[in-house]
């Protein structure tokens, strides 16, 4: 029996190469998608080549809380288990915080940190009593050192981290591990949506110079997902090229 991955925002760059790579993990994937974007959906789980057994796509608005537990609820019951969650559903609205408006900052902190207690809260019970399950919330290096433009996103992405180290304690007794992966820049549709000037600037001070690709962020959630990474938890496993050491 594969185990079962939910992963959100999977068909974004980063999500995309995790979906990939626990399926070739020999994961199922239970990819999520935006209301009303099943098109999209199904026009990357058909570009990716994935089959059914492979791959589920599933309809979720990780910042709809009743929704999440509604449909979390149902897929518990349809499919007995869910083994990993991904929490990787992201969005930037960046800009420098004295133009700030309340929408962006509300905007990013519903749907990066806000979704991280919709979507993992309805599963979480059922991993406890399972006796076994991982968590992985995807932050961001500009969650733990601060960006210029992105108060937003990175009280979004320090949140992720804090959440995880209590979660983490929580579900230690109970074989259900979580931790952070946060990726450095990355070769992602949001990276490249930067002006490339600033881009530019960005990289001259990564000392590897370059970005990450979204397949070695993705090797990261393999491994902490892996029974080689049982005994890691609370933890925050930076793939950012050296852009900040702590
Ligand atoms: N530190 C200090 N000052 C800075 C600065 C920095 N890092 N960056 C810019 N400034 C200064 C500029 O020099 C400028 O100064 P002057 O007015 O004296 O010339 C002033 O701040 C305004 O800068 P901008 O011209 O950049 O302002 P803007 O309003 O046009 O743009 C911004 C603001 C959109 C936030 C832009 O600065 C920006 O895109 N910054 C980068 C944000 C970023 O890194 N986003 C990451 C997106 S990808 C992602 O988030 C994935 C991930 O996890 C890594």
């Amino acid at each position: 029996m594969k185990k079962l991955a939910l992963i959100t925002g999977s068909k974004g760059g980063i999500g995309s190469a995790i979906s990939s790579q626990l399926v070739n993990d020999g994961y199922r994937v239970i990819a999520t998608y935006f209301t009303g974007k099943h098109q999209c959906a199904q026009d990357w789980f058909n570009a990716k080549g994935f089959t059914d057994d492979q791959v589920r796509l599933f309809e979720l608005d990780v910042t709809n809380t009743e929704q999440c537990a509604q449909r979390l609820a149902e897929l518990l019951q349809e499919e007995g288990t869910v083994d990993v969650v991904v929490n990787n559903a992201g969005i930037t609205r960046d800009g420098t915080f004295k133009k700030m408006t309340a929408s962006a900052w509300k905007d990013v902190i519903e749907t990066n940190l806000n979704s991280v207690f919709n979507v993992t809260q309805p599963l979480f019970a059922a991993m406890c009593e399972k006796g076994d399950g991982r968590v992985i919330n995807i932050s961001s290096v500009n969650g733990i050192k601060g960006q210029f433009g992105q108060t937003n996103y990175s009280a979004a992405k320090a949140g992720m981290i804090g959440f995880s180290k209590a979660l983490a304690a929580e579900g230690a007794r109970s074989g259900v591990t979580v931790n952070v992966v946060a990726p450095g820049y990355t070769g992602t549709p949001m990276v490249e949506e930067m002006k490339p000037e600033v881009l530019e600037s960005i990289k001259a001070q990564i000392p590897m110079r370059r970005l990450a690709t979204p397949e070695e962020v993705a090797k990261s959630v393999a491994f902490l997902v892996s029974d080689a990474g049982a005994y890691i938890t609370g933890e925050t496993l930076s793939v950012n090229g050296g852009l900040h050491m702590h």
